[in-house]
Formats: structure tokens, C-alpha cells, sequence
């Protein structure tokens, strides 16, 4: 991706569906033997590689645009491809699903990615705690309910920490239990509520959910459902963040202000407008100076690890000096020495960035080396004077729906291109994408 950088943006931007919610709903569909309709689902990598683990299952999807009809009446397997799961961790959440449907599951583990180790210890633990017998060998945790009716049964849970992952795997699993589940210190984000209202508008009983306690009463069976998928919040900070650093006026809909309290207050804190414009939509205004701040990411409703490394780079051209404490995942400052190249003045320590303001960025060539730090050097590009040069779209595709054009659709110089355009002279002016 080729961005020339320093102009503002101007208009409105839609904001997709939220892919942390799409993808764990379509393994909750897996609990239903009727017809599920998801509407509003984001056109993503992501959501195609979770749409091959479902058919390898050998249930149905099927894809219109931003619609998806699954019908999980029959499996043809209980095995998930090896392949697609180790490239897709949120497809590991399914193994509630599958259990809690067939009494047995065989899904590959996810694996660790650039950001982190991430185990899957709370998901299992608590798989046991609901009676299941859980190995894993070769790669592949294998999970099986002994017993007649192969039916989890309700248990009590407390997770040592909010895992998103593992909130939604185990409600999963207990939606169809025998008994009463749960959940203790559970995950509260958006997308573990949004997936508890899916399982509810099929007839799951689920409480608490957004809460840190959660409690499922089983259910026998759950019916067909028409659901849409709430609007990606993460998507929406992105565009905050590059509607500041580029001092735009930005509309941007639809979005569920509430979902956005903890990014909105920090960008009001660094002196950037925002405004809720009725009850879907933020506009976001010129900034006349970016003041410095501090971050702590954390669980919902604290500061969306997500969103840390969008804001890297908006601290990167910030008045004065800002700290990042990346609390939630281990290795998630990588983009630190990407955004060093095209002139910032970042120093990483642990888990720790000291980010010095600098008056302007200039354009680079850079690569991007997981979801949210690409997204971070395109909101950086955007700033930076001069040809800034992405590399790693593939990891941008996983998360985010079309966001060159929804930013050319807002007046940024920006044009994908193939490998061998890059090599193209720098000093080349921007010609718009025919
Ligand atoms: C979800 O990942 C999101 N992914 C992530 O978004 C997001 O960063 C994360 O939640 C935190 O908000 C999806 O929803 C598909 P966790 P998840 O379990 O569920 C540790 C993006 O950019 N942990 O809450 O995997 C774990 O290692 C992605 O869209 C265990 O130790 O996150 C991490 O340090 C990236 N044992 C911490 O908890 C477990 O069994 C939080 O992980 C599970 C997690």
C-alpha cells in the first residue's frame, strides 16, 4: 500500500461489522440444528478462513455481501482442519460449541502468534470443570464428555484472568449443558455481550453478561435465529485516530458510542474533538494542538489493547513526552521501531514504550508485522510528509473491511499496489487509483 501523507480527510465513513464479534458468532451458530442468519457481516479474510473451518466440519454457509446463513443441522466431523485453526486462533473457540452439540471435539490448538504465547488454559480448564475429559497430543486437544448422553454439566468457573477467548468458549459450552453454569471474573468486552444476545435470540438462557459473572442455565435445543452483528469498534477507533493525526472532519457510522468510552476519553484528553451525533454516529473534529498522554491498556471497560498501537503512532506526533504500559499481551510493541523509521522517537523497555513527540513524520518504506501494527503504520502514513510504502497488507485484510478505499472514499492519497510497484521511485507524485 503506497500512502502520500499530511492532508486532511473529510466526510463520512461507515463503520463494518465488528470482526471479533462475526467470527465468535459463527462458531456459536454451531450450537443451533436450524437455519442461523448473521446479518452485517465484514468482508475479511478472517470470516472466509472461519467459513473453510465450518464447511471442513461439514456444516453449511453459505455468503451473500454482508449476510451469512449457516445451518449446522448435521456435522460431518467433529475434527477441525489443523491447517485453518493454527491460522485462525478465534476458530479454537468453536471446540465449546462442537462439545456442548456432539460430546466430542478434536480442534487443533491455535498456537501462539507475533503478539504473544497465547495458551488456551482457561478454555480447557474450564471444559473440565463442565465434566469434559480433555488430552492433548500431537497439536490437538481432544475433548470428550463420558457418560450416556455425552452432556457437559453445569459448573462454577472462575477464570484467572478476563479471557475474552475463554469467556465465550465456556458460555458456549454451557448454553446446552445439563444445569447451571458460572462464570466468574469473565470477560466484559462488547463482543462477549453480542455473542450472550445471538445465543439468547435462539432461546439460551444467559445472564450477566458485560458483567464480570455470567450465569447459563442449559437448555435442550436452541431454534433458528436473524441476527446483525454489532458495528467494529476497533475499526471506528482506527479512524479516530487517523481523523486526529490528520486533523480531518470525520463522520463515522454506525458506532455504539458506549463501546468507544475509553478510546473517546483519551483522544478528548490528547485535545481532540469528539461529538456524538445522535445515537449512532461520532464526528471527529480538528485538534489545534495533540497533547501528550499516558495509556495502560487493560480489559473492557478499561483501554482496548487493540487500539494501543493506533495510538502509538497519534503520541508519536504528540506536544510532549507519552508512556504505553501494554499490559494485556506480551509482545505487542513491535510497530515501535516501524514508526522509528519513518521518524519517531520511540524507546521500548519490557512491556513499557517512552514515546517523545516529534513535530512531523516522513514517509518510508515499512512492513507490518501483525493486524493492529500495519493498522498503525497506515494511520502513521497518513501523517508522515512524503511516500510512506506498506508491506504486510495480509495481515491489515484479516482485520479491516476495505480500508483504502473507505479512506480514498474520504480524500486520502492512498493506492494498493502490487510487490513490484513498490520499487517504484519515491519521489513519484500520487496518481489516483483509476
Ligand atoms: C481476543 O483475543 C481478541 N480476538 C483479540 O483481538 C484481543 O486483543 C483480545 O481478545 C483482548 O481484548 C478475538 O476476539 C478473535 P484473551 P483472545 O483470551 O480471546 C491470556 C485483534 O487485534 N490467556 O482475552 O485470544 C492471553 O495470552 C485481536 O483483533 C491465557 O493466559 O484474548 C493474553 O495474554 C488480537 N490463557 C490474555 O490472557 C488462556 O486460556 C488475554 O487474552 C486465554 C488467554
Amino acid at each position: 500500500m503506497q500512502i502520500w501523507g499530511g492532508h486532511p480527510l473529510q466526510g463520512h465513513v461507515k463503520i463494518s461489522g465488528a470482526k471479533n464479534s462475526a467470527l465468535v458468532l459463527m462458531a456459536g451458530a454451531l450450537l443451533c440444528s436450524e437455519d442461523c442468519r448473521i446479518r452485517n457481516v465484514p468482508m475479511l479474510a478472517d470470516v472466509e478462513r472461519m467459513s473453510q473451518v465450518l464447511l471442513a466440519l461439514g456444516v453449511g454457509v453459505k455468503r451473500d455481501g454482508e449476510v451469512l446463513d449457516i445451518n449446522a443441522k448435521d456435522f460431518a466431523t467433529s475434527k477441525a482442519p489443523y491447517e485453518l485453526v493454527t491460522q485462525l486462533r478465534a476458530s479454537f473457540f468453536a471446540i465449546g460449541s462442537i462439545l456442548a452439540r456432539l460430546g466430542v471435539a478434536q480442534m487443533p490448538l491455535p498456537g501462539g502468534c507475533a503478539i504473544g504465547a497465547r495458551p488456551v488454559d482457561l478454555h480447557v480448564r474450564g471444559l473440565q470443570a463442565m465434566g469434559a475429559e480433555v488430552q492433548i497430543e500431537h497439536g490437538i486437544c481432544n475433548a470428550y464428555v463420558p457418560g450416556s448422553n455425552r452432556r457437559l454439566k453445569g459448573a462454577k468457573i472462575y477464570l484467572d484472568s478476563p479471557s475474552v477467548g475463554a469467556t465465550e468458549t465456556l458460555m458456549m459450552a454451557a448454553t446446552l449443558a445439563d444445569g447451571e453454569t458460572l462464570i466468574e471474573n469473565a470477560a466484559r468486552e462488547p463482543e462477549v455481550v453480542d455473542l450472550a444476545n445471538f445465543c439468547k435470540s435462539m432461546g439460551a438462557k444467559i445472564q450477566g453478561a458485560g458483567t464480570s459473572t455470567i450465569t447459563i442455565v442449559g437448555v435442550e435445543k436452541l431454534h433458528s435465529t436473524d441476527y446483525t452483528v454489532i458495528p467494529d469498534r476497533i475499526e471506528a477507533g482506527t479512524f479516530l485516530t487517523a481523523g486526529a493525526i490528520t486533523r480531518s472532519d470525520l463522520l463515522l457510522s454506525p458506532v455504539v458510542p458506549e463501546h468507544l468510552l475509553p478510546v473517546i476519553a483519551k483522544l478528548r484528553e490528547m485535545g481532540v474533538p469528539i461529538i456524538e451525533e445522535g445515537t449512532n454516529s461520532l464526528r471527529i473534529k480538528p485538534a489545534d494542538a495533540l497533547k501528550a498522554a499516558d495509556i495502560e491498556t487493560l480489559p473492557h471497560p478499561g483501554f482496548p489493547t487493540d487500539m494501543q498501537a493506533p495510538f502509538m503512532s497519534l503520541m508519536a506526533v504528540a506536544d510532549g513526552d507519552s508512556l504505553i504500559n501494554e499490559t494485556v499481551f506480551e509482545n505487542r510493541l513491535r510497530h515501535a521501531s516501524e514508526l522509528n523509521r519513518l521518524g519517531a522517537d520511540i524507546r521500548v523497555k519490557g512491556n513499557i514504550a517512552f514515546i517523545r513527540g516529534v513535530p512531523v513524520l516522513s514517509g518510508a518504506p515499512v512492513i507490518g508485522s501483525d493486524l493492529r501494527a500495519a493498522a498503525a503504520l497506515v494511520v502513521a502514513g497518513l501523517a508522515a510528509s512524503g511516500l510512506t510504502t506498506i508491506k504486510g497488507l495480509q495481515f491489515l485484510d484479516r482485520g479491516y473491511d476495505r480500508l483504502d478505499l473507505k479512506l480514498l472514499s474520504v480524500g486520502a492519497k492512498i493506492k494498493r499496489v502490487s510487490e513490484a510497484e513498490t520499487e517504484a521511485d519515491e519521489t513519484a507524485p500520487y496518481l489516483a487509483p483509476k
